[in-house]
């Protein structure tokens, strides 16, 4: 039995990355998106659509590059920081975190995350208030075990362990939650100076 309700996306299950960005000054930001996917279009591409005026998609409109990292369970706390802090903030970014250059892009990334596409914008779609942006993935960066072929899928996975989102809450990729957006990020701290 189903019933027709008003359009969520409550009970869609998403995969989550942290987006990276150079910010005018060279210095790096991330922002935490859920709105991402693949396509094909003569070759494997991948679509991210970014909502309202925030400083992520004023550097990708600027710079046209970014770094997409998979969030995994370890990475939740600083990821919901992230997407829970408003990049036109100064402070914003002073919180401890790995960070590294991307090896074919001038794009920050997060060393821990073990899947990272360096992506590079080959057309946008402006709509009323969102970006959707088509990007080609000039690369990826992946953890060593997944590229182990001895290993089945379901193994690699598990190395991983990815957080979804369902509505607001995340979820461990075994279907237990962890909690609502903005808790994670209570095991965070901001430097002081
Ligand atoms: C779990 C989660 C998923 C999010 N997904 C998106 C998304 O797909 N698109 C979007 O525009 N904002 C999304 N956001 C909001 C951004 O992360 C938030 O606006 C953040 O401030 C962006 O960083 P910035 O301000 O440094 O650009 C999400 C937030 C959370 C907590």
């Amino acid at each position: 039995m189903k019933k027709s309700i008003t359009p969520v996306n409550h009970f869609c299950p998403q995969a989550l990355f942290v987006y990276g960005t150079n910010k005018e000054d060279g210095t790096p930001n991330f922002g935490l998106f859920s709105w991402f996917s693949g396509y094909f279009d003569k070759e494997l591409g991948v679509m991210a659509c970014i909502g309202d005026e925030k400083l992520t998609k004023d550097r990708i409109r600027a710079t046209k590059v970014f770094s997409a990292n998979l969030i995994t369970e370890e990475m939740l706390p600083i990821a919901d920081y992230f997407g829970n802090t408003n990049g036109y903030s100064e402070d914003k970014m002073r919180i401890s975190v790995e960070i590294e250059k991307g090896r074919v892009l001038d794009v920050p990334i997060l060393v821990n995350s073990p899947w990272i596409y360096e992506l590079e914008v080959d057309r946008s779609i402006v709509l009323d208030g969102s970006d959707v942006f088509f990007c080609k993935i000039r690369n990826v960066l992946a953890y060593e075990p997944l590229c182990d072929e001895t290993l089945s899928v379901e193994q690699r996975m598990n190395t991983i362990t990815p957080v979804l989102s369902v509505g607001q809450t995340y979820f461990r990729w075994d279907g237990t939650s962890l909690g609502n957006w903005g808790e994670p990020m209570k095991n965070t701290q901001r430097n002081t100076h």
